[in-house]
């Protein structure tokens, strides 16, 4: 019993590792861990109330919502909101930035960028989803309402960020910058236990993860990338094998854990690929990072981007450190678009 590090303890003994600690981060970290409690709990009564399925409208990014989409996403904003360490947030499912205009809000340092559930078409058939989150400090004075320059800045300025993962057991794993630490929900206790310190993914992988059911639309180095996964080498343990959940999230985590490459390349249909560069590749990326792996669009590192908009989509290859380096060399070997 003594041996259980729980979440809130961890952060605490880790908040001087912070660069401007002074534990205002500490209790954003804390409305995320509440909300993320809370979502849980809805999400584990998915089939029993009426809680699937779609809400009848589409977001910003005419992709159909779903009530948990946005149900996560008013939790999300009322903890943010309610811990006055946040001056606004913005979120796959809200058109604009939202700003909280509450004085203590205004004198806040972080703004927060989330996509409050991912993979949630996975959500009526019982298969694993998350919740993703990015934090940056403004750039914009305190005391004022934030500007859109809080929240176009480049993924290198993160200064934590995570996700949760709902899936066969409930984890939220995060970094501010000093390795990735992950914690397991006991549902009996209702808290967040230590269970994977320091995680790393291992240089070399063998699962490759690409929905290829767009493979005619795919980059020319990205289906070379896929034949060559494919190839039967057993000295070089391919064939690779294929696991594609359709959950960012749960993709990733497993990925992280086993050591694997995630793709959402551009297609022929949706040249920027389909994933979102503020609130799901940038936050992905940040992690990878201190777990010793790399995020690209396919050319260069994807924290280095500067964003030019909210819902900017961008190509997305991330997990282990070779395998990234690897298609990023097919794709310079094979530069046609199709
Ligand atoms: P979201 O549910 O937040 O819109 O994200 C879905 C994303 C991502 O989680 C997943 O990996 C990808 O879309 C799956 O897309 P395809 O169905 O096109 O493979
Ligand atoms: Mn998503
Ligand atoms: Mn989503």
């Amino acid at each position: 019993m003594s041996d259980i590090r729980t979440l809130g303890e961890f952060i605490v003994e880790k908040q001087t590792d912070f660069p401007h600690a002074s534990g205002e981060l500490s209790s954003l970290l804390g409305s995320i861990k509440l909300a993320a409690k809370i979502v849980n709990r809805e999400i584990n009564k998915a089939g029993l109330v009426d809680i699937t399925g779609s809400v009848g409208g589409e977001n910003i990014q005419g992709e159909d919502q779903q009530k948990l989409d946005v149900y996560a996403n008013d939790k999300f904003k009322a903890a943010l909101e309610a811990r006055d360490q946040v001056c606004g947030v913005a979120s796959e499912e809200e058109d604009e930035a939202v700003a909280f205009n509450k004085e203590l809000n205004l004198n806040a340092k972080y703004v927060v960028l989330m996509d409050p559930l991912d993979g949630s078409s996975n959500i009526d058939v019982n298969v694993s989803v998350g919740t993703i989150f990015s934090i940056y400090r403004r750039v914009s004075p305190e005391g004022t309402p934030p500007t859109e320059e809080d929240f176009l800045q480049p993924g290198h300025r993160q200064v934590a960020a995570g996700y949760i993962i709902y899936g066969s057991s409930t984890m939220l794993v995060y970094t501010t910058g000093n390795g990735v630490h992950g914690f397991t929900y006991d549902p009996s206790l209702g808290v967040f236990c230590l269970s994977h310190e320091n995680m790393q993914i291992p240089e070399d992988g063998q699962i490759y993860s690409i929905n290829e059911g767009n493979y005619i639309r795919f980059p020319m180095g990205v289906k070379k990338y896929i034949k060559h996964c494919q190839e039967d080498v057993p000295d070089d343990n391919r064939p690779y094998t294929s696991r594609y959940i359709g959950s960012l999230v749960a993709d990733f985590h497993r990925n992280l854990l086993k050591g694997g490459i995630y793709m959402y390349p551009s297609t022929a249909t949706h040249p920027n690929g389909k994933l979102r560069l503020l609130y799901e590749c940038n936050p992905m990326a940040f992690l990878i990072e201190q777990a010793g792996g790399l995020a690209s669009d396919g050319k260069k590192r994807i924290m280095d981007i500067k964003p030019t908009e909210l819902h900017q989509r961008v190509p997305f290859f991330v997990g282990s450190t070779n395998m990234v380096h690897n298609v990023e060399t097919f794709i310079e070997e094979f530069p046609e678009q199709h």
